[in-house]
C-alpha cells in the first residue's frame, strides 16, 4: 500500500496555524480525501500528560533543555502512536507543529542553538521528517496582538517576552532557509478564510500530485 504523506503546519504564536490547519484537514475529510489532523505537542494520551507538564504556567523554574527534552519525548511518543501508524496505513497525516517549532522556540528562542536541538530530535524521531511544511508567516506585533484579543488562559510560552517571540521569528526564518525545498510559505497576516483558502489549495495540490 502507498504510504500517507507526512505534512506539517508551523508558524509562530498568532499565525492562525490551529484554525486553519484543522479546517483545511475538515474540507479534505469532507472530499473524501483519506486525512488526519493532530497536533504537536501532544496528540496521543502520554504526550499530553507532557504538554501539560511543558506549558503549565507554575513551572516557572523549567530548565531550557528540559523544555527542549519533554518536546522531543512528546514527539516520540505522538509519532509512534498516532502519525507512524496512520502513514502506514495510506492516510496522509497533517500535524499541527512538528521538529521545526523545536528548532526555532527552543533552538533559537531559548537560545540552546538549532543544531543540539536538532541533533536531540534525530534521536527522537529517527529521521522520519515531513515531507512538506505549510509555513504561516506573520508578523510579531500582529501575531501578539492576536493571542491577546483571543484567549483567555495564557500558557507558560505565550506569557514569554516579545523579544523571545522575535528570536522564535528569527529562529523559523533560519529554519525557512535551511529547509526552503520542503517549506511552502502562506502569508498569514491577511484574514483567516484568505490563508485557510491558499493552505487548503496547496494541501490539496499535494495530495493530487
Ligand atoms: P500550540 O500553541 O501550537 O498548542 O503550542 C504550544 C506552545 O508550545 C507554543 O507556544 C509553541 C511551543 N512549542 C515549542 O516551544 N516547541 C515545540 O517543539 C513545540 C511543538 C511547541
Amino acid at each position: 500500500m502507498k504510504k500517507g504523506l507526512f505534512i506539517t503546519f508551523e508558524g509562530p504564536d498568532g499565525s492562525g496555524k490551529t484554525t486553519v490547519s484543522t479546517e483545511v484537514c475538515r474540507r479534505l475529510e469532507a472530499e473524501g480525501y483519506p486525512v488526519r489532523y493532530t497536533r504537536e505537542p501532544g496528540g496521543s494520551e502520554i504526550a499530553e500528560q507532557i504538554r501539560k507538564v511543558i506549558l503549565d504556567p507554575e513551572n516557572t523554574a523549567m530548565d531550557a533543555r528540559t523544555e527542549a527534552l519533554l518536546y522531543a519525548a512528546s514527539r516520540r511518543q505522538h509519532l509512534v502512536e498516532k502519525v507512524l501508524p496512520a502513514l502506514n496505513e495510506g492516510i496522509t497525516v497533517i500535524s499541527d507543529r512538528f521538529v521545526d517549532s523545536s528548532l526555532a522556540y527552543q533552538g533559537k528562542g531559548r537560545g540552546i542553538g538549532i543544531d543540539e536541538v536538532y541533533a536531540i530530535n534525530q534521536f527522537a524521531i529517527e529521521g522520519h521528517m515531513p515531507e512538506k511544511t505549510i509555513f504561516l508567516q506573520v508578523d510579531p506585533e500582529i501575531g501578539l496582538e492576536r493571542i491577546h484579543r483571543n484567549r483567555t488562559f495564557l500558557d507558560r510560552l505565550d506569557q514569554e517576552s516579545i523579544d523571545f517571540h522575535e528570536r522564535v521569528l528569527q529562529g523559523y526564518q533560519e529554519v525557512i532557509e535551511r529547509y526552503a525545498d520542503r517549506m511552502i510559505i502562506i502569508d498569514a497576516n491577511r484574514e483567516v478564510e484568505e490563508v485557510i483558502q491558499d493552505a487548503y489549495l496547496a494541501v490539496k495540490g499535494l495530495l493530487d500530485a
